[in-house]
């Protein structure tokens, strides 16, 4: 057993709490790195922070455990294997990925080899779905694995020559790029014209562009810029949500890797705008491999005074940006939930109103926006509002950068109009053959072929850039069963329709899958998903049964087969 000197834990905590500051905002960062260092967070090391902090040892336990990224009970391995379990690595051959691995090291996923060298586990999403399956050994990210990558890998740890071996950061795959991949401005260009602007102009230029939000919700980002500025309070934040954690999405990490100055820029602009001092990226845990790279962006711009006191020579315009690490939440992707992970605490999404734009970080006025929204409102300064507005529809302006991938031939990063058809994406990405789509990740809805005419717009089908394809052989039922399994997991547990009803209808689904499911029982499975979909608290559970609902409308047949098809006597349709 591990014997913890209490004494130099204190010291270690004391040393994180002068990096990281005194107040309980401080907590998720202290936390990850006590884990950092004792490959766990044993009960001594949560009790002596928390009493450091002033804080009850329940809390910190409350946190700790919320968070997957976080372990309470055992030693995790030197090297944590992360597999990603989500839809499109599935269908790029996880299983055998993931056989090879147990094969290999002789352990289930969960566990840990004796020798306390590896751990096993399974992890959503990665941002990495066009080349998947993909895998993260401690902060490293490893792209399109198969057996025999998989067996490489853990040679490579075994002779702990993972480190060199393999680049910092996977290439993005841009497959097609248009007036925002393609902007030719240069890097402070925006922030400078900005400077030069009143704040009311830069707005009002905003407002005038039609930008709304990129992250999926599409709320108009001049309102919000608008509402923050005029709010009341001397503390004002500006927030970058870099939780892309939506199944299906990864244009986030290709955008926070190349356009890094743009999103500064835009961010700093924001703040300006709104008269922010202080501004988080909030970047997912699973996007650990691009912190220094980021850190080192910020310490830049700081040598350059695009950060810091008197930007630029403005004088009092002071800002700057600081990295929280999420630790694998998806649900903190939800704004409210995401300033509540931020402050410390466990990131479960707030009742609203209030808002964030009048209260947010720690009841203060504060902008939460996408990537890809900071990134398009820096162009718009630079190139003008009607440049960004001459794309779209009349109510979803602009480009928008997708995330295809799944049954096609190239799956990559794709920039299009707001308002395009699903069969011109599908043709474009070489999945003309496909029998459905799932727009909008996990949360989205799965159309079939007979809505491929519609549009990707706010005022037809929305969609926070993800587009996951199906072909012809796609089992839809196992489709809406991986969608189910990921919200179980990932519901806060918060509100009762979200935490009870997700695990009933995969339950529907499992029942389905045996051909133990009845038609009427099926009808009661969609009731139940309507519910969950008005009764749940936030917009996890609002849209968690999107997938399942939209799967069982279009393709009832299917996943009612071995009932439908006679397969079944009476007495085993109705038994469950
Ligand atoms: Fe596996 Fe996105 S990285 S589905």
């Amino acid at each position: 057993m591990q014997i913890i000197d209490r004494q130099k834990i204190n010291n270690q905590i004391e040393d994180l709490r002068k990096k990281y500051g005194e107040d309980r905002s401080a907590l998720m960062p202290i936390l990850q790195d006590l884990q950092e260092i004792y490959g766990y967070l044993p009960d001594v090391v949560m009790q002596e922070t928390a009493h450091a902090m002033g804080i009850h040892p329940v809390e910190v336990e409350g946190v700790a455990s919320f968070y997957s990224f976080f372990r309470t009970k055992e030693k995790q391995g030197k090297y944590v294997i992360r597999l990603c379990q989500t839809i499109s690595c599935d269908l790029a051959g996880k299983q055998n990925v993931a056989r090879q691995m147990e094969n290999e090291l002789g352990i289930k996923f969960g566990e840990t080899t004796k020798d306390g060298m590896f751990t096993l586990e399974y992890t959503n999403c990665l941002g990495m779905c066009d080349q998947g399956p993909a895998v993260m050994v401690n902060d490293r990210l490893f792209a399109k694995v198969d057996a025999e990558k998989a067996f490489r890998i853990i040679t490579d740890c075994r002779r702990d020559f993972l480190k060199s071996d393999f680049p910092e950061v996977v290439p993005s795959d841009v497959k097609k790029a248009g007036p925002i991949l393609d902007h030719g401005i240069k890097p402070v260009e925006s922030l400078k014209k900005a400077l030069a602007m009143p704040r009311s102009e830069i707005i009002a230029t905003i407002r005038e562009s039609g930008l709304k939000g990129r992250g999926g919700a599409g709320f108009p980002t001049a309102i919000k810029w608008q509402l923050a500025g005029a709010a009341k309070g001397d503390k004002k934040y500006v927030v970058c949500n870099a939780d892309e954690g939506e199944p299906g999405t990864f244009k986030d990490r290709m955008l926070l890797y190349e356009e890094t100055d743009l999103l500064l820029d835009g961010m700093t602009i924001g703040a300006y705008a709104v008269g922010a001092k202080k501004g988080f990226i909030y970047l997912r845990g699973e996007y650990l491999y691009m912190r220094k790279y980021l850190e080192k962006a910020l310490e830049d711009r700081r040598t350059q005074k695009l950060l810091g006191g008197n930007i630029l020579g403005y004088k009092e315009f002071n800002f700057d940006i600081e990295i929280r690490m999420g630790a694998g939440a998806y649900v903190c992707g939800e704004e409210t939930a995401l300033i509540e992970s931020l402050e410390g605490y466990r990131g479960e999404p707030r009742n609203r109103p209030p808002f964030p734009v009048d209260t947010g970080f720690q009841g203060n006025p504060t902008i939460v926006n996408n990537v890809e929204t900071f990134i398009d409102a820096a162009l718009i300064i630079s190139k003008g509002a009607d440049w960004f507005n001459e794309h779209g529809t009349d109510k979803s302006k602009g480009m928008k950068i997708f995330s295809i991938s799944g049954d096609c031939e190239l799956p990559g990063i794709y920039e299009f109009p707001f308002g395009i058809k699903v069969s011109e994406l599908l043709k474009e990405a070489g999945g003309i053959n496909a029998k459905a789509v799932q727009i909008g990740g996990a949360s989205g809805h799965c159309i079939a072929r007979k809505d491929f005419h519609r549009t990707i717009a706010f005022e037809d089908i929305g969609s926070g850039g993800s587009i996951i394809v199906f072909g012809p052989d796609a089992d839809m039922l196992q489709v809406a069963k991986n969608f189910l399994e990921f919200f179980v997991e990932e519901s806060c547990g918060q509100c009762t329709p979200c935490r009870e009803g997700n695990p009933k209808l995969l339950e529907g689904v499992e029942l389905l899958e045996k051909g133990r499911c009845s038609v009427t029982y099926l009808n009661e499975l969609k009731k139940l998903g309507e519910t969950i979909q008005v009764a749940s608290k936030c917009g996890l559970g609002q849209s968690s049964p999107n997938a399942f609902l939209s799967i069982v409308e279009n393709f009832k047949s299917e996943i009612l087969s071995p009932a439908v098809a006679g397969k079944l006597t009476k007495e085993e349709q109705y038994a469950r």
